[in-house]
Formats: C-alpha cells, structure tokens, sequence
C-alpha cells in the first residue's frame, strides 16, 4: 500500500507530517475533472488517504472506469463515478471539500507558431465557463464546501468562483482556494538541490499569484535559512516562475504538469482536511481574497481552521528584492482578477 512509503512532507510552517494525512476522518470529497492528467493520480492519493470516507469523481467523460479502477483498491473511501451534468449534483451532494482540476491544459498546437508561446491566460476562453459552471453546482449542492480549483488561469478562476458564489448569495472568503501549492513544491526542491538539502525538510513560502512573474518565491524567508548570491537568486527565482512552462515544454505538446500538480494538489486537500478536523498549526499559501496588498486576491502563508482560513499570516519580512518582484507583479494579477470579475458579471 502506498501509505507505506509515505513521508513526512515539510508544510508553509516547516512542520513534517504523514503525506498521506495524519488522522482518520469521513470527509467526503469531489474531484471535477477526474478523468484527466490530474483527476486521475490526484484521486488515487485521495483513495488512499484515511483522512476521506467517500471520493466522488466527476467528469464529462471516463468516469465510471475511473471510477472501478479506484474502488478495488484496499483502503476504506467509497468511490463513486458520475459522468455528465445530469449527474453533477449527485455527484457534489453532502461533499466538504471539492477539489476542480477540471478544464484544458497548455498544450501547444504543434502546427502553428503558437507552440511554446502560450500562456496560462490562453485557457481563459475555455475554462472560464468550465469553473463557472462547475462552481455554480457547487453554489447550489455544496454552498458550504471548500473549493479549491486547481484549473488555470487561477488568477482569474478564483475571481470567478467567488463572483459566481457572491451571485448565488452563498459567498464565503474563508472557503475559497485557488491551489498554488506546486509553486512551494517546486520552490522547495529546486532551493534544495541548489544547497544539497533533504527537500521534505525545506520550507520556502510563495506568495503573489499562479502565473509567471506574479509568482513569487520568498526565498529570505526559506526555512532553513539559506545564503544565496543575488545572480544565482535571480536565476533560481526566474525558474521557479517559469517551472510549469519547463514541463509544458518538455512534455512538447502533451500537456502541462500533471503528476507534481496531483502531488501538489493532494498535500493542500490533506492540510486542509486535518485543519478541518481540528489539527492545530496547519499552514498553507494558496491564492485567495485577501487585503494583504493592493491587489484584492493575494497568495500569502494562511492559518487554517475547521472553517478554512483561520487567519492571513501576511507577506512577512521582504527583502528589497522581494518587494520589486511584488511591486512588479501588480498590473498582471489585477488585470487577470478583473477578467475573471467581468467574465461573470456579463455572463447571462
Ligand atoms: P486534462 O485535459 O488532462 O484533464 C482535464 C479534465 O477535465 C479532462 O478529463 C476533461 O474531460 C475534464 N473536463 C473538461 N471540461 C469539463 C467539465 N465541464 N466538467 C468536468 N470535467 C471537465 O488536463 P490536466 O493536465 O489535468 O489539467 C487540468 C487543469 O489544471 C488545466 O487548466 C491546467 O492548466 C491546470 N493546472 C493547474 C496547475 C496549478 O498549479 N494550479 C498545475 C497544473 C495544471
Ligand atoms: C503549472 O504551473 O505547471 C501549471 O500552471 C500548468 C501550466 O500551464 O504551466
């Protein structure tokens, strides 16, 4: 069994604990867009977690499959397949958490000079609608759950949530996650291998937003500290930022990060089911709304609760480095937040 392997992963707070959760608990939990690079590894880990009693795969194809294959596994969540918007409310029906990797990856057209060129802004024709109407589902059948969407662009997929739960009238700020955990697991590794570190044990918060040079590595606030020259600091910030278009590029046209995204996305669902259930000290940086900064959503390290975000731990201390990175960051993480608000606004 999995379990068996796992290790200690280090949280935003630099605390070790079980990958795979640390207690036991009945959390009932969606995925929407199960079928997918992510969905799939993504649910296996969930299937495995003791920390989720039902796992309930959504998508508009593969599901009931998706769904056999998971339910023989020896660990107790039940699996449930639901295939196609009819079956969607079923499908989000009593759920706590909903994690949404749900929509279209970069995945360049190799017959066109588009083909590394695209950005995560790109997606935002086709999967603006997706999240939209996904969290609208959600809005209705699970007001109360935690939605945490992994779908990109997040820097406009979480204004959009939060529009489409503001017009449903069941809104709250506590609840509503835009998964930015692959930028620390990213960040953690590469600092890691740059000073000959054990990865799980570094600790690099990421603040700012899921795109690009919105993306930003604290590495001053690195735990374990670590000394780093300014120009192997620009490089190593430069390719924590441009990480996902490393795998877009090697992948050559088969998609974007999956297997570190499902990695990713399962650490943020476990953090937030063991705060969930009452674990005290749990924190994680994901994009929310936020009045940390000028910009009105913001990824900064956040305290979190049996409610979702307890409380907003702020930037911290920034080195002047950090705070023109920052400064830098503002123009694109506004103008992505007001697509995704207009989007909704002039949606029908
Ligand atoms: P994929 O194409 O492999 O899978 C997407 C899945 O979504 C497919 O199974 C598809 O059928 C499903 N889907 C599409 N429309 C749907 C709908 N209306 N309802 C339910 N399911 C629907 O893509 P992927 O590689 O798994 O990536 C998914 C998304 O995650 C992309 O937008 C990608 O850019 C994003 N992503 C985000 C991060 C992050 O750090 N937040 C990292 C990697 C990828
Ligand atoms: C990533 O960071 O890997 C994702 O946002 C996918 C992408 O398009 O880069």
């Amino acid at each position: 069994m999995l379990s068996r392997v796992a290790r200690p992963v280090a949280t935003a707070a630099g605390l070790g604990r079980s990958f795979s959760g640390s207690s036991q608990c009945n959390a009932k939990v969606a995925v929407l867009g199960a079928s997918g690079g992510i969905g799939q590894p993504l649910s296996l880990l969930l299937k495995n977690s003791p920390l989720v009693g039902e796992l309930s795969l959504y998508d508009i194809a593969h599901t009931p499959g998706v769904a056999a294959d998971l339910s023989h596994i020896e660990t107790r969540a039940k699996v449930t397949g639901y295939l196609g918007a009819e079956q969607l409310p079923a499908a989000l029906k009593g759920c706590e958490m909903v994690v949404m990797p749900a929509g279209v990856p970069r995945k360049p057209d190799l017959c066109t000079a588009h083909l590394f060129g695209m950005t995560r802004d790109d997606l935002f024709t086709t999967n603006a609608s997706v999240v939209a109407d996904l969290t609208e589902a959600c809005a209705r059948h699970c007001p109360e759950a935690m939605i945490c969407v992994i779908s990109n662009p997040v820097n406009s997929t979480i204004p959009i949530t939060t529009e489409v739960f503001k017009k449903l009238g069941v809104y709250n700020p506590n609840k509503i996650f835009g998964v930015s955990t692959l930028d620390i697991v990213r960040a953690n590794t590469f600092v890691a291998e740059l000073k000959g570190l054990d990865p799980a044990r570094v600790s690099v918060p990421v603040i700012g937003g899921h795109a690009g040079k919105t993306i930003i590595p604290l590495i001053s606030q690195c735990n374990p500290k670590v000394e780093i020259p300014q120009d192997k600091l620009q490089a190593l910030t430069e390719r924590i930022q441009e990480a996902g278009t490393e795998v877009v590029k090697a992948k050559a046209g088969a998609g974007s990060a999956t297997l570190s995204m499902a990695y990713a996305g399962a650490r943020f669902a476990f953090s937030l089911l063991d705060a969930m259930n009452g674990k005290e000290g749990v924190v994680e940086c994901a994009f929310v709304r936020s009045e940390e900064t000028e910009s009105p959503y913001f990824s900064t390290p956040l305290l979190l609760g049996k409610n979702g975000i307890e409380k907003n731990l702020g930037l911290g201390k920034l080195s002047a480095f950090e705070e023109k990175l920052v400064a830098e960051a503002m123009s694109e993480l506004k103008a992505s937040i007001k697509k995704g608000e207009d989007f909704v606004k002039n949606r029908k």
